[in-house]
């Protein structure tokens, strides 16, 4: 009888430890106490059908990747007319004419008869509420497809996982992270490569409390909106009640939109590493709406870090961190640059918008590595 009890409890604790060890770590900052699929059982797909029925579906689950993903070819191609508002030298992204965008937004831009792309990259996978998605070691690789979060659906954690390949020779080809209209969302130690349109997009509804750490933001592409294998559209962060912590992540050979920051969107970007941003091109644009509070990190060989003419607002720590005490419970720390351009705001006229949320702590920019960053790496 004794015997019996202690074989149970022992398997009691190798299942719990099983469990508790998928999802490593937890959020902090606004997403703080997302659970994804909790406790429930780990699913393991095996084909792409497979996993997209996982993520789908509505039942809370814990969906490991121990293996690459190819969504490339799944949905077969398609065709169409598009346009070359950068040139077609051979570095050059073309773009898909969706939604009249050759004629309304690049200014009628010398035309390109026919297009042919990969339909599965352009709308991502649904993923559903109370779901955690797990890459395996360096196992985790979806490709050709990316995830999207919409229409309400809430506590996700996305982990350790790579999303590579989606079209990257097209604008509109498609995007490797979507929310529109989500809350509680955790995205930690994802490396996005090679994507045609956003890296991550923050739609135009409202994405609410959303945990970005430990990316490994990689603009590197044979095909660019600047032509020099640097991509244009990295991270979009627009919403309408948008409350965005941005931590850990490298964010490297990109021309723009890192991040685009705009709508109603608060952004606490605190011990990121921005590397090599193209001179031709910005690391933050700050539009209407968009706050921004900005400590601790590392910019190196960022020309220019904000784009001339920003109309939000943003906070930089130009000075003393003490400023930011009755706003955030602790001083703010001062943020790094070498070979980088100026990045000075004083504006501590939003900082009440952070006063009594869930803030992700800081550490001195020169602690900052990115050792850690991307999939494969916890
Ligand atoms: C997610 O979990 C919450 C809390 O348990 C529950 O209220 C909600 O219905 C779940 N959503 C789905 C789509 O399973």
């Amino acid at each position: 009888m004794k015997s019996f009890a202690i074989f149970t409890s022992a398997l009691a604790a190798v299942a719990s430890t099983v469990s508790a060890s998928v999802v490593k770590g937890a959020a902090e900052g606004f997403a703080k106490g997302v659970t994804g699929g909790g406790s429930a059982a780990a699913v393991y797909p095996s084909t792409t059908a497979e996993l997209v029925s996982y993520l789908g579906d509505s039942t809370p689950r814990v969906i490991v990747l121990t293996k690459t993903f190819d969504f490339r070819n799944t949905e077969g191609t398609a065709s169409d007319k598009g346009c070359s508002p950068w040139g077609t030298g051979s570095l050059c992204q073309l773009a898909i004419d969706k939604n009249n965008w050759c004629e309304v937004d690049t200014n009628n831009a010398p035309k390109v008869s026919s297009i042919t792309y990969d339909k599965a990259g352009e709308v991502g996978i649904t993923v559903n509420s109370n779901k955690s998605l797990v890459g395996q070691g360096n196992k985790g690789v979806i490709k050709g497809k990316g995830l999207r979060m919409a229409n309400g659906v809430r506590n996700i954690i996305i982990q350790n996982v790579a999303i590579t390949d989606i079209n990257a020779h097209y604008v509109w080809g498609g995007d490797a992270i979507t929310l529109a209209g989500t809350d509680m969302i955790w995205i930690d130690h994802v490396t996005t490569q090679r994507i045609g349109r956003q890296h991550i997009v923050l739609g135009t509804s409202a994405s609410g409390r959303v945990t970005i750490t430990n990316c490994d933001i990689d603009g590197s592409s044979p095909w660019s909106a600047t032509c020099d294998g640097r991509h244009y559209w990295a991270l979009y962060f627009t919403g309408s009640n948008d409350m965005v912590t941005f931590k850990g992540n490298y964010v490297h050979h990109t021309s723009g939109r890192s991040p685009k920051v705009q709508g109603n969107t608060i952004l606490h970007a605190v011990n990121n590493y921005w590397y090599d941003i193209d001179s031709k091109g910005h690391a933050f644009e700050i539009g209407q709406g968009g706050y921004v509070l900005a400590e601790g990190n590392k910019f190196q060989n960022v020309a220019t870090v904000i784009e001339a003419g920003a109309t939000g607002k943003y906070f930089t720590v130009p000075s003393s961190g003490s400023v930011c005490s009755s706003y955030i419970g602790r001083s703010c720390v001062s943020n790094a640059f070498g070979s980088s351009g100026a990045f000075s705001s004083a504006d501590t006229s939003f900082l009440s918008d952070f006063k009594g949320k869930n803030i992700a702590a800081a550490s001195a920019a020169s602690a900052v590595t990115t050792a850690s960053v991307g999939y494969g790496k916890i």
